[in-house]
């Protein structure tokens, strides 16, 4: 299969999940700062070129956290993409974060944004179990062991771990649609 990702290769949560992927014989494509893709630089234009790649991805992988909603109107816009094209055997995996469970009092835009972009999944993956559409799933997760510094104390959940859920995923019979998966570190 050939899986477009928004993320570097070399680091963060890309680096085990393009490992994993291409160990299965997968060919990756990702597209970050690295290669000329920032998001922070004419973000619109970004997502126009990223949307004509992804006509010829079996599968997109939305994995950078984009900011201003950007990782949602990137969903939208691929999705859209693919529809208007009839390309209706793609898959969606849009990356989230469990922040967005909570339901206290919060002000920081990044957990509103996970939030849409959980929406935006729940409502397009209802689309293509019954429908002949792309398939959209959601992979949520607690803090990942990039981000131990920033949290002293907190039990993080390895990169590797967090990237072989999704192979996992996307590794389930054709019959059956993960609309959702949600994990957590234990913290107790
Ligand atoms: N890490 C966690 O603890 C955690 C917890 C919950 C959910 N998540 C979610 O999991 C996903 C992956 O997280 P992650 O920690 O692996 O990394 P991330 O923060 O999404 O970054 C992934 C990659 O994006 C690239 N990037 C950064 N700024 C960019 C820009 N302006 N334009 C284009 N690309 C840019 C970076 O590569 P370059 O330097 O090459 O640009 C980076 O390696 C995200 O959606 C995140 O919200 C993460």
């Amino acid at each position: 299969m050939k899986i477009l990702i928004t993320g570097n290769p070399e680091k963060d949560l890309c680096q085990p999940l393009v490992q994993q992927l291409e160990q299965r014989g997968h060919e990756c494509m990702c597209l970050s700062r690295a290669n000329g893709y920032d998001f922070a630089d004419n973000p619109y234009g970004v997502i126009k070129r990223i949307v004509d790649l992804s006509t010829d991805a079996d599968i997109f992988i939305n994995l950078y956290a984009n900011y201003f909603f950007n990782q949602t109107v990137l969903a939208h816009k691929v999705y859209k993409n693919w529809v208007s094209k009839g390309l209706n055997d793609r898959w969606l995996v849009n990356i989230g974060s469990t922040t967005d469970r909570v339901r206290k009092g919060k002000s920081n835009l990044y957990h509103y944004e996970k939030l849409a972009l959980r929406e935006f999944s729940n409502g397009h993956s209802i689309i293509g179990v019954w429908e002949e559409a792309p398939r959209v799933s959601h992979f949520s997760v607690g803090t990942m062991s990039n981000r131990t510094e920033q949290n002293p104390g907190r039990k993080t959940m390895p990169l590797d771990k967090a990237a072989g859920y999704i192979v996992w995923l996307l590794e389930q019979p054709k019959e059956f649609h993960v609309n959702e998966l949600s994990i957590d570190p234990m913290q107790r």
